[in-house]
């Protein structure tokens, strides 16, 4: 059983050829003022029916592409209808209006030539197109095969040369992905690794009974102490990947700042205390709500505010300032008169598992993560996170869209 011509598409194809018609008939018009009313109606007594079957035949072409597989054949015949039809016009015309067999003979010559010249030059046209086409087409399959180095050789400035820009946009972005994803796991397994090799050492130790009675209390702290690091890294790991998914789920509310940064310092104030480091805030009033969720807009500075404290040597100060920005935004910073940052790291510090010059040696609970997960809260919020100018010290500041 055949499929059904759909009503639509038969509806569609009937007022084609209505407007195909309609333009024969206002064409043969022009006739009547000039020849008179016979001549306006042989005129459009041969174009109407040859517009009607053209446009039929073209409708039907564009629609069930299955008649004839491929655009280049497609293309092929519509040149093909167009030069016939142009031919049986000019033919019509000049067997129905009595023309000399003379004249006759000439337009039926001028026209089989003109109409040969159309369909070699539109081969020609659709000859390059398809020609980039098929370049398009064998550059989507080189990166479907896994290649990342493609150039697609389509020149110009048509939509096929911005598909072939796009295509080639796309594998390097997926060649820096795949890159960036070999790294993360390189460094998740270095991350992870040492002090799983550490407490291997210490089990092994304890197993053979090396250690004096009086050390083993030491090692099971050190035990401890490397377990609490390595659920840290793994929860931290955990919370950046579900940021990156963008799956976040939080409740957002209005979150007065000026609370929070207070609460934050005094949170951390004890470990500053014990670096001998001097934290204060500065709030500049009036300052607008911002609109997040107060849990991980704490988190973020708690993160500055210890990166701040570990690269503060001692007698160092910690300010951290809030205040109101365009947008209206509220506007964040953590500043430090600490080691400072190579302004030239720039926002790779903000990459997961990038770690200045500065990183503390074998510090455990520190990864390289603390900024990348700042940075996915602040821009989960719509917010940005930046590097500011600061000498000496650091400054990292951040901007949340006001409530
Ligand atoms: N206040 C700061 N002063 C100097 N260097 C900093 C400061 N904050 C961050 N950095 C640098 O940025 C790097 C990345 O920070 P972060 O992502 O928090 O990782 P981590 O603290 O685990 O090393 C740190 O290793 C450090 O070199
Ligand atoms: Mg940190």
């Amino acid at each position: 059983m055949g499929r059904g011509i759909p009503v639509r598409s038969v509806s569609a194809r009937l007022s084609r050829v209505a407007l195909a018609v309609a333009a024969a008939v206002a064409v043969s018009a022009v006739a009547w003022p000039v020849y008179g009313p016979s001549a306006f109606l042989t005129s459009a007594a041969i174009l109407a029916p040859l517009g009607a079957v053209t446009m039929w035949l073209a409708h039907g072409l564009a629609s069930h592409r299955d008649w004839i597989g491929g655009i280049r054949g497609r293309l092929g015949a519509l040149a093909v209808l167009a030069a016939a039809q142009l031919v049986v016009a000019v033919g019509l015309f000049a067997v129905l209006m009595f023309v000399s067999n003379h004249d006759a003979f000439f337009m039926t010559v001028a026209t089989g030539y003109a109409a040969l010249i159309a369909v070699a030059a539109a081969r020609l046209v659709a000859q390059r197109t398809l020609g980039d086409l098929d370049a398009v087409r064998s550059a989507v399959a080189s990166v479907a095969g896994g290649s990342r180095e493609v150039t697609v050789p389509v020149h110009g400035r048509d939509e096929l040369a911005l598909l072939a820009a796009d295509i080639e946009a796309m594998a390097a972005r997926l060649a820096a992905e795949e890159h960036a994803r070999r790294e993360l796991v390189a460094s998740v397994s270095h991350d992870l690794r040492t002090p799983i090799t550490t407490l291997q050492l210490i089990a092994e130790g304890l197993e053979d009974g090396i250690f004096e009675p009086e050390r083993v209390r030491d090692r099971l702290h050190a035990i401890g102490t490397h377990v609490r690091a390595l659920a840290a890294l793994i929860d931290d790991l955990f919370e950046l990947s579900r940021l990156e998914a963008g799956d976040v789920h939080w409740s957002m509310q209005q979150v007065r700042l000026d609370e929070l940064v207070q609460e934050t310092i005094e949170a951390m104030r004890p470990h500053a205390d014990a670096g001998g480091v001097h934290v204060r805030s500065e709030l500049r009033q009036p300052l607008a709500h911002a609109r997040g969720n107060p849990e991980q807009l704490q988190r973020v500075l708690f993160n500055l505010i210890q990166n701040a404290i570990r690269h503060t040597p001692a007698d160092g100060s910690i300010v951290v300032r809030a205040e109101p920005a365009p947008g209206p935004a509220v506007e964040i910073e953590v500043a430090d008169s600490g080691v400072g940052i190579d302004p030239a790291a720039g926002d790779r510090l903000f990459e997961p598992f990038v770690q200045g010059p500065s990183r503390v040696a074998g510090e455990t609970g520190s990864a390289g993560l603390g900024l990348a997960i700042a940075r996915a809260i602040v821009t989960a919020h719509g917010g940005r996170i930046w590097l500011a100018q600061s000498d000496p010290g650091t400054r990292i500041r951040f901007s949340l869209p006001a409530a």
